[in-house]
């Protein structure tokens, strides 16, 4: 069934019903009365953009409140537009209790992160006192660049831009995944992808497994480095999350560079 990492092309209802069935067991073991709350990211970013499969968060959340937990989005990597939402979590049916975000919030120009909370949260520190102190606390400077980042993101309606070039790009990327026998599939919402480069398309057998330490997967991020082609990627994906406000123009200009580097990829790995 499930195999870590690919949300796509397996049957969605049996992985969500698995992988919920599996954190309420959990949460039995630690004791659900111990638990304050569960802390996610609303789209995994680092790991290689993984979706969650379809009803998973609706399904976290009804966890969440048979058990009283709170729900804690963290949106420090796919907050502020980067899937063509404000937050990650607006593409599913839910509403965290908590937000924590960083990085788009000032699109990265100025330190800034911050937890945003629901009513119910808000209240209870009208009462009693959040004990914490750091030296540059609200520092308004650092608000500032959020606030104004912020405000370009709606005026200029950033998220619309990038719904827009996600067509681009995932159209791009199911090209790919056609094209390459090194790629097991894509994953993309917004500007927010990856993709899984894998040494047996058919059994889809990543081309480096987690943990391990080989040399096919630097060697395709030197590559792509070389070429002009500069991005992240961590065991045996490619993630390709370019700035918000990229043109269709320089998508096209720069896309091509990723599938001559595919092609490399095939050629010299699994010729
Ligand atoms: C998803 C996610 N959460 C949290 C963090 C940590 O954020 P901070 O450095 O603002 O504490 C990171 C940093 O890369 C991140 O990607």
């Amino acid at each position: 069934m499930y195999q870590d990492g690919y949300t796509r092309g397996t049957d969605d209802e049996a992985c969500t019903a698995f992988f919920l069935k599996q954190l309420e067991q959990q949460l039995h073991f630690e004791g659900t009365d111990n638990v304050a709350a569960i802390l996610m990211e609303s789209i995994v970013g680092a790991n290689g953009v993984l979706l969650p499969p379809e009803r998973y968060m609706e399904g976290v959340r009804a966890i969440c409140d048979k058990y009283g937990i709170l729900l804690i989005c963290d949106e420090v990597m796919a907050g502020f537009a980067r899937t063509g939402k404000m937050f990650a979590w607006q593409n599913y049916d839910i509403k965290p209790d908590m937000i924590t975000f960083a990085k788009g919030v000032t699109c990265g120009y100025v330190q800034l992160g911050g937890v945003i909370v629901n009513e119910k949260v808000a209240r209870y520190f009208e009462e009693n006192v959040l004990q914490c102190g750091l030296t540059y606390s609200g520092h308004t400077l650092a608000c500032a660049a959020g606030a104004a980042s912020v405000n370009y993101y709606l005026e200029h309606d950033i998220c619309g831009h990038v719904k827009e070039m996600e067509k681009i790009l995932a159209g791009f990327l199911e090209e790919m995944v056609q094209k390459h026998k090194c790629v097991g599939e894509y994953r993309c919402i917004g500007l927010f992808a990856a993709l899984e480069i894998v040494k047996d398309k058919e059994r889809r057998i990543p081309m480096q497994e987690y943990g391990e330490h080989g040399s096919v997967m630097p060697a395709i991020m030197a590559e792509l480095k070389k070429r002009g082609f500069s991005t992240f990627g961590r065991e045996n994906n490619v993630n390709i999350c370019p700035p918000l406000i990229i043109t269709r123009e320089e998508l096209e200009e720069y896309l091509p560079i990723l599938d001559e580097v595919l092609t490399w990829v095939d050629e010299t790995y699994l010729a």
